[in-house]
């Protein structure tokens, strides 16, 4: 779509209040292209995928936008080191986190790539809108610059001499550059955060962004000279120059809207969701780009902590990256996306740990919620022949009960509204306790034994189906693959459901045949998992000094018949073997005699280095060497062939 028909929006004043009521726009970071998806990247976008599914739940018109960062220095850098051009570097990289998110089925609306046209377009358009409007200015500039993090840092900023985002050393710079004139807007980004209580949240972040205002921020360096970093987007007025990655990457956000023309339905009902790396990009770069730009504030910026390992940052130079791919193979989708939501308070850091997530999946999904399935399914098959009975008269207990339960929607929602995921997945888990406690405390089991109770029996089992459809809804957005087994084994995979229906009672239709299948949520065996995590990991491989083919072709290999073997007459640890390479004989000594019978070997196809030059090995003459493996252990065995090969013939 060509972005430049329809102009920017005339500039509006200030924050705009309301974004029109049901309409939900979230956006992840977009991912540098510098290394391969991680747990870190996982969980944001996990997150906003299940924060949109959410909001689609209770109805809202929600747009999901995700993608990845492909500007600047230290892309170009890691494209060099990879032996790449850029874009050849880019292009795979961005595919290798469009197909994680793919196969952990996140339901982004759109991917947007700064390399594509689309946004250059609007970015550029951007950039002539501030500069025509006398924000942009050129001069020099000369200070630390930190390519990890992609921004010129201050002394006071760093720790131990390193960038305190990318804890890399910085280095001095010196050059003309165009600037934005940040600063300027300062007073009015103070106001704004300071009106705006829960514009950035948690409060941890917005006081982080507030002490960075209470200092001038000085103006914003936005261009790099494209004869030191062409892999940029020109600069409009001056093609010498390159958009600096930041001011570029996060239009992003915009972009993607703009060059569809969704511009209008979702900005600026945005929400962003990022780690607490960038919130100064975030908090104070962005805010007052699209102010000078003439575009409204976002509406919230919401920022989580970090996924640890051992008490450190995940990243990639650490070595210390857990792929979620792997997780999700192994414990499924929906299990690692609950634990994920539940084990991080928002904005605090969390230690990832593999345990910790098989305990997690155990406790509340295997028995807490598996259980409840089955228990429910099971009586509801014995007791009434899996056919979902109406309820009689309700009694205090299940009034009191589904008054509880009723009232979780209302709950949950008021914890997402707060970025308290871990508080709402607590709390549709604490319905699903208290429905095995009401199982506990009116004992079916009892009431199946006497005919007079076969009414008060047909609103007990009645009532579980209820709570269990209720829970199906509330837990649909964090895992919607299981919920839907779910319904389909209760029978109820027909009836249509929306956060409301999560609030309604009495929606199952009596009658409903219930098909009960396999556990959701298979149990994990712990002990195993504890023996398998303590196992020492496997020492990395030594590896020889990289040959060439022509090296390797220097080898003679090939296939020969054992006709004979011997003990050496004078070393108990070799055989003499007599073989056969087409119409020649041979005699090999080899080093197997503690792991072959001499008689084992006989008859056998196995591979001789044929241009060894030969030597004496204890007083007899070995006229080339066998190929075998050896593990740590010890162990040996001859390489063979696994069908019949004519000996003689040349091994490649
Ligand atoms: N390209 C910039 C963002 C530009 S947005 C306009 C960037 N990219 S990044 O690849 O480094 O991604 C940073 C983001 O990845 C974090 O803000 C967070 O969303 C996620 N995470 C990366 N490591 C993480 C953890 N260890 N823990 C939690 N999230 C982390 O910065």
């Amino acid at each position: 779509m060509d972005t430049t028909e329809t102009p920017l929006p005339e500039p509006k004043e200030g924050l705009s209040e309301s974004p029109e009521q049901g309409t939900f726009y979230a956006t992840t970071p977009i991912f540098y292209v510098n290394a391969e998806p991680h747990i870190g990247h996982a969980y944001t976008t996990i997150l906003v995928d299940v924060v949109t599914r959410f909001h689609r739940l209770k109805g809202n018109d929600t747009y999901f936008l995700t993608g990845t960062d492909e500007h600047g220095e230290k892309v170009a850098k890691a494209a060099a080191a990879a032996g790449r051009t850029p874009q050849q570097y880019v292009d795979t990289i961005s595919a290798q986190f469009r197909n994680t998110w793919n196969q952990m089925g996140i339901g982004y609306d759109e991917f947007i790539r700064t390399t594509e046209e689309r946004h250059k377009l609007v970015v550029q358009e951007i950039l002539q809108r501030v500069y025509d409007n006398g924000d942009i200015f050129y001069g020099e500039y000369s200070g630390l610059y930190c390519v990890g993090a992609e921004r010129f840092v201050t002394e006071k900023e760093l720790v131990d001499g390193k960038c305190p985002d990318s804890d890399q050393p910085p280095e001095y710079r010196s050059e003309a550059n165009y600037f934005f004139r940040m600063e300027n807007y300062r007073p009015w980004l103070r106001e704004t955060i300071g009106r705006n209580p829960d514009l950035i949240r948690p409060d941890r972040y917005r006081n982080e962004v507030l002490a960075i205002l209470r200092e001038p921020i000085g103006d914003l360096s936005i261009s790099r000279p494209a004869s030191r970093v062409p892999w940029g987007i020109p600069l409009p007025w001056d093609e010498d120059h390159v958009c600096y990655v930041w001011f570029d990457a996060l239009i992003n956000y915009y972009s993607a809207l703009k060059s569809q023309g969704l511009e209008g339905r979702y900005w600026p009902a945005v929400n962003h969701f990022i780690a607490k790396d960038i919130v100064k990009p975030h908090g104070v770069f962005w805010p007052t780009m699209l102010k000078a730009a003439g575009l409204p504030l976002y509406k919230h910026l919401n920022v989580h902590g970090y996924w640890l390992t051992g008490e450190q940052k995940m990243s990639k130079s650490l070595g210390n990256v857990v792929r979620p791919l792997s997780l999700q193979q192994k414990y499924g989708n929906d299990a690692f996306r609950y634990y994920l939501l539940r084990d991080m308070t928002f904005g605090l850091d969390a230690n990832f740990g593999e345990l910790a997530l098989a305990e997690r999946i155990n406790s509340d999904l295997a028995n807490d919620l598996g259980n409840l399935l089955n228990r429910t399914l099971g009586m509801v098959g014995r007791y009434r022949r899996g056919i979902v009975p109406a309820a009689g008269t309700l009694e205090p207990v299940d009034e009191q009960f589904i008054a509880h339960q009723t009232e979780l929607p209302e709950r949950v929602g008021r914890a997402f509204e707060r970025v308290q995921f871990d508080r709402a997945m607590e709390a549709i888990l604490d319905g699903v306790r208290a429905t095995n406690r009401y199982i506990s405390d009116t004992e079916p089991w009892q009431l199946a034994k006497a005919e007079e109770s076969a009414s008060r029996l047909d609103t007990v089992l009645n009532t579980a189906v209820e709570a269990l459809r209720c829970a199906s809804i509330l837990l649909d957005p964090v895992m919607p693959a299981k919920m839907s087994e779910l319904r389909e084994q209760l029978g109820i995979d027909q009836i249509p459901f929306t956060l409301g229906h999560a609030a309604q009672w009495g929606l199952v239709p009596p009658g409903t045949v219930t098909r009960p299948g396999e556990p959701l949520f298979p149990r994990i065996d712990l002990k195993a998992l504890e023996t398998e995590l303590s196992a020492p990991e496997e020492p990395p491989l030594k590896h020889k000094d990289e040959i060439i083919i022509d090296e390797f072709a220097k080898l003679e290999l090939r296939v020969a018949t054992v006709l004979s073997a011997e003990p050496h007459p004078d070393a108990d640890k070799l055989l003499v073997l007599k073989v056969k390479l087409g119409p020649e004989e041979r005699t090999v000594v080899a080093g197997i005699r503690q792991h072959y019978q001499p008689e084992e070997l006989v008859g056998k196809r196995i591979v001789i280095v044929a241009n060894l030059k030969p030597a004496k090995l204890r007083g007899v003459n070995s006229q080339g060497m066998i190929l075998a493996a050896e593990d740590a252990e010890g162990r040996l065995a001859v390489v063979t062939f696994d069908r019949d090969m004519r000996d003689g013939s040349v091994v490649r």
